[in-house]
């Protein structure tokens, strides 16, 4: 016989970017970071794994074809899945759990968008597989330490509303976990809409692309060590009070700043191109005509856009984004004001 689960889980976008590790292997950041987790109608991971006393080899297909399960960051969840499965079976002698235990495991994954897009496709997916072992395996407790291993930013996507990747002091990574600032029910008026620069594949990927920026741009350096654990602080008051000004522009700022030590990176590495430099002129443009904050960018690894606004401004701004960069004639798409979204 076979046991099955399905879990999906949602796409996260950093208001306070995680950039740096300082340990590799268990994926220590050297700062704290803070996202918003989106709703999870457009963009989503969908996982399903089975064990079987049939299956002869762990076995893992991502959007319908085979990868190697032999990767060490999908080694190390599953490792740690077992360990506390393990645990559990020891401590309550699990008759389940110890079946399962001898057990193959197959898994199976689907993105319902391009990951091609960059997207932050790694924390949806590696949130969703932790959470989806967890269940198949009977374990609950704190599962982010375990989704951080898989991809550091994976780590937040365990939580709806506003969540904080708290950097901890621990050698260990005990401490390195995620937190949640605020559920979704909190500001229900927030929107994030999202604008698809181009599917192309990124050229430095972020895992890569952080190690030379920790070892060659001094001003990344600076950002975690001086000016993150301000805004860490300032981010997290400005959700309390629901304080879109305070919000969005230290949300600007800080997606500015990390594409800075991107440039201080050498040799430099450049996500924004021609079209996400459009996107932030716009932006300014219009908060300068209306005198306020009323829309704030950021940019991930890669070209597109993330556009946060209040629910009011959302047809409006959506007309204007038509208007600046029409779909027909460059093949860009976007998707309309989704709303903060729940946990995997
Ligand atoms: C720019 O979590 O993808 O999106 O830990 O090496 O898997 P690894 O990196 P990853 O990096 C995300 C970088 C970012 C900022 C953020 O999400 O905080």
């Amino acid at each position: 016989e076979m046991k099955k689960v399905t879990c999906t889980a949602p796409v996260n976008i950093a208001v306070i970017k995680y950039w740096g590790k300082q340990n590799e292997e268990l994926i220590l950041p050297i700062n704290s970071s803070l996202s918003v987790t989106l709703h999870q109608d457009q963009l989503k991971t969908t996982t399903s794994a089975a064990a079987s006393r049939e299956f002869t080899e762990d076995r893992i297909w991502l959007n319908g074809k085979e990868e190697n399960i032999s990767h060490p960051r999908l080694q190390s969840c599953l490792r740690e899945i077992r360990r506390l499965a393990r645990k559990r079976r020891n401590e309550e002698g699990d008759e389940n759990v110890s079946r399962i235990l001898n057990d193959k495991v197959h898994i199976c994954s689907v993105n319902n968008f391009p990951t091609a897009a960059g997207l932050a496709s790694s924390a949806a997916g590696y949130a969703c597989l932790v959470y989806t072992l967890a269940k198949l395996y009977g374990v609950e407790g704190e599962l982010s330490e375990i989704a951080r291993q898989g991809s550091g930013s994976a780590c937040r996507s365990m939580y709806g509303g506003f969540v904080q990747w708290v950097m901890g002091e621990r050698d260990d990574g005990k401490d390195s976990l995620a937190k949640q600032v605020e559920p979704e029910s909190h500001w229900p008026e927030l929107r994030v809409l999202i604008l698809v620069a181009t599917a192309e594949k990124k050229h430095v990927g972020s895992t890569a692309g952080m190690q030379t920026s920790v070892e060659t741009s001094p001003l990344l350096k600076l950002r975690a060590d001086l000016v993150v654990p301000e805004r860490m602080e300032a981010m997290i008051e400005s959700i309390r009070k629901k304080d879109f000004k305070a919000f969005g522009e230290l949300t600007m700022k800080d997606s500015n700043q990390f594409h800075a030590t991107c440039l201080d990176t050498y040799p430099p590495i450049f996500y924004l191109n021609s079209v996400s430099q459009r996107v932030i002129s716009v932006v300014h443009q219009y908060n300068t005509y209306y005198g306020q904050t009323k829309v704030a960018y950021s940019f991930d690894a890669g070209p597109n856009a993330v556009i946060f606004m209040l629910e009011p401004t959302v047809n409006e701004f959506v007309e204007v984004v038509k208007h600046c960069f029409p779909p027909e004639s460059n093949g860009d798409t976007y998707l309309k004001g989704l709303p903060v979204g729940s946990a995997v």
